[in-house]
């Protein structure tokens, strides 16, 4: 039994790793720079000549250099955007601010482009009147792969219609419309900065410009409307800009960018995909797993002696809870009816155990989980979930309204929260997305209250076992709410010192590292999962993805770790805040998520410790400057639980290499 134990132990954790890399969020291409500060280099691709210089991008090279004639550059972002996939057509809308300074008399040269091109490097020879764009032998051939809105300061074509214009150019050098922008009281070498904004719908592009950087301004100036097929371009385009500079010369910058734009990927074809890659080593690992824990299950469920009828007794065994009263019970009929029979239309959500429906119940929104009739940890789950959230009250948790079994269905009764679960919040890609950080801070505070009155607050301490963002729910105002109990386990408060069980559960990327060694859940787990939380909600990104993170190791902690280490905390932040917070605020929560993730439990702040510090009561936790890594069993000893045998040194080995990175 223990060895079979130990071997699930390993699965779990190969598991863990897999599924950590499987879930690839998709994500609309958003980014914002209101400014270009030297850090910025690491998010742009840059042609060699093209620097960051004064915070801004120098397409061209500045006055730094002995010569600024006759170069070409370009910068573009280092993700490339998707702008077609299945026949869906991205759209995207861009501002900018441009900066020309004319170097030589009377006006510079040559002009400066906003470009979707297939290739993120320049061409060479494309210097002078090639604008970076193209050169001599790719003008006018499909094989230029380019797009370009260019803001053309010299007039060297005949075609050109004079020194400051607007053209769209597809392939060429050659604008297939233009636009003289005085008549819009633009000058583009007047050395002041000029605002632009480009939108393309799927069908047809728009660019305004204006010496001002006020959006109703800048649209009263449309100086292009022009249906455009981007059907030259590949798949995969990049965006940035280009410029050069002939023996007339002019500084070329780029003092501010914004681009957002849709998000066309098919999420499930790319999961596919990623499954599909992740491939058969994954699945046998994850099979394994599955039916290792089938058979742990079902030894333990023939030690015990359960029934075999998996709901019976239930009833029974709800007689001994005490529910409070707001929690009735439900007939099925009325449920069927409150969810229009189940329908899939009303479907909110898929969840571990069952799928949750939106219905209406006595003229109330409601949220109604039906426990799927194939898990086989349904019954346990119910009974969990009545048990917990069924007889605690706390504004930060779900509200259970109420409950029924009847034949093989169980069903939960919530209260209905109209801003779904956090995790849309955070990685939606509506406009909702951006939330403010006081709302994110809002929520961080909600669910800390929630957990420490799990922990401390009530009569028995509750472990939830899932703290993660899709089971935070959020009510019409974005007051967090804490759900889902299914995995949650109440301890007894004589047990305090080891309050635990033994059992594996909980989400890949959330679990602490020495659950994978204890299989022990305990309030230092919970309080790790609300580390990851805290991290995830700030910066925006997801718990553990390694194609998200380049080159660090899988966790968010891991990736956040690095730059408390090299004391530029305040960049982790999602860049979608655009800088509206309080840096000393955020630096302090970053600090308390970290101290949350401690590899060390003992090192961990309680919820109580976090409590004190969100609300200004505590400072947060000192961090030592590089990462602490994993070492078991964690100094000072303290696990007096001498029954404890899984715990042998030999056992260990091959797991210290966990977060040994
Ligand atoms: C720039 O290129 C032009 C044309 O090739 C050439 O005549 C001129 O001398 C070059 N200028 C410099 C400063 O290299
Ligand atoms: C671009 O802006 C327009 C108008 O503000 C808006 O309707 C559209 O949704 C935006 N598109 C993107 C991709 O943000
Ligand atoms: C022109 O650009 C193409 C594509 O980038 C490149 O292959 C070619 O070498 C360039 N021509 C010259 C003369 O540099
Ligand atoms: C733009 O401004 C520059 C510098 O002030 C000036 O020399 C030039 O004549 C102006 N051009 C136009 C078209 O007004
Ligand atoms: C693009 O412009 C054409 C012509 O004005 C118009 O008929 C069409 O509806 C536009 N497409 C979109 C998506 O707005
Ligand atoms: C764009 O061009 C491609 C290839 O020429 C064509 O198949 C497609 O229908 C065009 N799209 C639109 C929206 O006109």
């Amino acid at each position: 039994m223990s060895s079979s134990l130990a071997k699930i132990r390993i699965l779990l954790l190969v598991a863990a790793v897999f599924f950590g890399g499987a879930v690839v969020p998709t994500r609309c291409l958003y980014f914002n720079f209101p400014s270009f500060p030297n850090n910025s280099t690491e998010h742009l691709k840059l042609s060699n000549n093209a620097k960051i210089f004064k915070d801004a991008i120098q397409v061209t090279p500045d006055v730094r250099v002995a010569s600024i004639a006759n170069e070409s550059g370009r910068a573009v972002y280092k993700v490339p955007f998707l702008i077609r996939n299945n026949g869906k057509i991205a759209s995207f809308n861009t501002t900018f601010e441009l900066n020309i300074s004319p170097v030589s008399t009377p006006v510079g040269g040559e002009g400066l482009a906003f470009i979707l091109a297939a290739d993120g490097s320049r061409p060479g020879d494309s210097d002078g009147q090639w604008l970076g764009i193209v050169n001599a032998s790719t003008n006018g051939t499909p094989e230029a792969q380019i797009v370009a809105v260019e803001f053309d300061t010299r007039k060297n074509f005949p075609q050109d219609i004079d020194s400051n214009h607007v053209g769209l150019n597809l392939n060429s050098v050659f604008s297939i419309i233009e636009q003289p922008l005085s008549e819009f009281g633009v000058n583009l070498s007047s050395g002041i900065s000029v605002f632009a904004m480009i939108r393309y719908d799927g069908e047809n592009i728009s660019v305004f410009v204006s010496m001002s950087n006020k959006t109703e301004d800048l649209l009263k100036n449309n100086v292009i409307f022009q249906a455009l097929n981007l059907s030259i371009l590949p798949d995969n385009v990049y965006v940035g800009f280009s410029g050069s500079t002939s023996d007339f010369t002019q500084l070329n910058c780029v003092k501010s960018w914004q681009f957002n734009g849709t998000d066309v990927s098919d999420g499930r074809h790319k999961r596919l995909w990623i499954w599909l890659t992740v491939g058969v080593v994954g699945g046998v690992v994850i099979c394994g797993a599955v039916i290792g824990l089938v058979y742990h299950f079902w030894m333990r469920k023939r030690v015990l002696n359960y029934p075999e009828e998996p709901y019976e007794g239930i009833e029974h065994q709800l007689q001994h809870i005490s529910i409070a009263p707001r929690a009735q019970k439900f007939g099925l009929r009325e449920l069927k009816k409150a969810t229009g029979n189940f329908n899939p239309k009303n479907g909110l959500g898929k969840g571990g155990f069952g799928t949750v429906y939106k219905g209406n119940l006595m003229n109330r929104d409601v949220a109604v989980k039906k426990i799927s009739e194939d898990s086989r940890q349904g019954k346990q789950e119910f009974i969990a979930e009545v048990a917990t959230i069924g007889s605690l009250h706390h504004k930060n948790l779900v509200n259970l309204i109420g409950w029924c079994y009847e034949k093989r269905d169980l069903l939960l009764v919530y209260e209905y929260m109209p801003n779904g679960s956090l995790d849309k919040l955070i990685f939606g890609c509506d406009k909702m997305g951006a939330s403010s950080w006081e709302t994110r801070q809002n929520i961080i505070c909600g669910v800390a209250e929630a957990l420490d009155y799990l922990h401390n607050g009530c009569e028995k301490t509750v472990l939830h076992r899932d703290v993660k963002s899709s089971n935070i729910m959020l009510d019409s105002k974005f007051e967090a709410k804490l759900g889902d109990f299914g995995l949650a386990r109440t301890m007894h408060r004589t047990d305090q010192t080891h309050h635990s069980t033994r059992e594996i559960a909980g989400t890949p990327g959330y679990m602490a590292p020495e659950i994978f060694l204890t299989s022990r859940v305990t309030a230092e787990t919970d309080v790790y999962a609300f580390g990851v939380l805290v991290l995830e909600v700030i910066c925006g990104r997801r718990p553990g993805n390694p194609m998200d993170l380049g080159s660090y190791d899988g966790s968010i902690a891991h990736w956040v770790w690095e730059f408390h280490k090299e004391q530029r905390l305040v960049e982790a932040v999602d860049e979608r805040l655009e800088g509206q917070f309080v840096r000393e605020e955020i630096e302090y929560l970053l600090i308390l998520g970290l101290a949350c993730c401690h590899p060390n439990p003992l090192q961990r702040p309680t919820m109580r410790n976090v409590l004190q510090v969100l609300k200004g009561e505590a400072n947060p936790p000192i961090l030592p400057d590089e990462r602490p890594s994993f070492v078991w069993p964690p100094m000072p000893p303290s696990f007096k639980d001498d029954t404890d045998s899984s715990l042998k040194d030999s056992q260990l080995t091959p797991f210290t290499e966990l977060s040994g990175r």
